[in-house]
């Protein structure tokens, strides 16, 4: 799917059975229209039944409940400085003597402080490679902003509170509410987009997996978690439309010769998640979660 999109693009894909991430650069305007994605119709997905991450910074919130994402993201810190180096291309930016200014996104960046950190080493990497490459010289100095998008009822107000000190004096930052299924950024104004453990959110459950009558009902399991073939299916192409989405929506927002780097969970091909730790521990939530509901529908039938 990812490489039918790109076409002739140049990308590279590291991928481990933990985290994999993909550094996309972006193709000119001609090259984009030859793949079709530059002319398609803009679609404003809504949010029917998505909840956002715990808001605040209390005991639940997702500022304290979120190293696991951190770690991944930590082991993924050299490959994105890595893509950065390799792949971005510095004289996509319109340098005068009045403004050197690069964009960056994360998209679902929740409310820290993850994104914070992700952030912080794009702009270290840029700035580095603008340093080797004599760059620095050029016009006026660079200058950062930041755009951090999630869904409208993210705690935006929990972000910006909780921002470092020292990355309000690294970058200028503006909150983009949102879905990442469609445009949340004007044409042609994004030099690096990111995005990390939010890809695998659908916009919609699958259809037919809550159907009763349906053979792709996906019975007592909360998750896809590879075990009936039908509702494997349902998922996959959902997640193929929304990830055609995503990815036409970025490359409407990207400059030519930006960079979209992306992160997450995958799996090997056959290797079923219900034989993944992670798949055994949200079973075994969705069996505590059905026993609550059958124990409610029992105090009142
Ligand atoms: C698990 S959190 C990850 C947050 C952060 N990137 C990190 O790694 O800590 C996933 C985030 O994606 C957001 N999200 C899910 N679907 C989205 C969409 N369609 N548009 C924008 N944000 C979305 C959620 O609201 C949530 O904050």
């Amino acid at each position: 799917m990812l490489s039918a999109f790109l076409g002739h693009a140049s990308a590279i894909a590291i991928a481990s059975p933990v985290v994999s991430i993909v550094g996309i650069r972006r193709q000119t305007y001609g090259e984009m229209k030859h793949v079709g994605v530059v002319e398609k119709q803009r679609e404003m997905p809504t949010f029917p039944q998505s909840f956002p991450m715990n808001g605040g910074d209390g005991p639940h919130s997702y500022i304290h409940n979120s190293s696991y994402q951190k770690v991944a993201i930590d082991g993924a810190k050299e490959k994105t400085s890595e893509a950065i180096l390799k792949n971005l291309d510095l004289d996509l930016l319109n340098r005068n003597s009045d403004a050197n200014i690069l964009r960056i996104a994360d998209f679902g960046c929740s409310i820290g402080p993850n994104t914070f950190e992700v952030v912080q080493n794009i702009i270290d990497t840029v700035k580095q490679k603008n340093l080797k490459e004599n760059n620095a010289y050029i016009g006026a100095p660079l200058e950062f902003q930041v755009c951090f998008n999630d869904q409208p009822n993210n705690d935006f107000n929990t972000l910006f509170r909780t921002q470092p000190i020292s990355s309000k004096q690294a970058y200028l930052s503006v909150g983009v509410p949102g879905s990442f299924h469609g445009r949340v950024l004007p044409k042609n104004s994004l030099h690096i987009g990111h995005i990390t453990y939010a890809l695998h959110w659908l916009s919609t459950v699958p259809q037919h997996v809550c159907d009763k009558k349906s053979p792709a009902l996906n019975k007592s399991y909360i998750q896809c978690n590879n075990l009936v073939n039908e509702v494997t299916e349902a998922y996959r192409v959902q997640f193929k439309k929304d990830m055609g989405n995503f990815l036409g929506a970025r490359a409407e927002e990207l400059v030519s010769g930006g960079l979209m780097i992306l992160s997450g969970q995958c799996l090997p091909d056959g290797v079923p998640k219900a034989l993944t730790w992670q798949g055994v521990v949200i079973d075994m939530i969705g069996d505590c979660l059905m026993d609550m509901a059958k124990q409610v529908r029992n105090l009142f039938p």
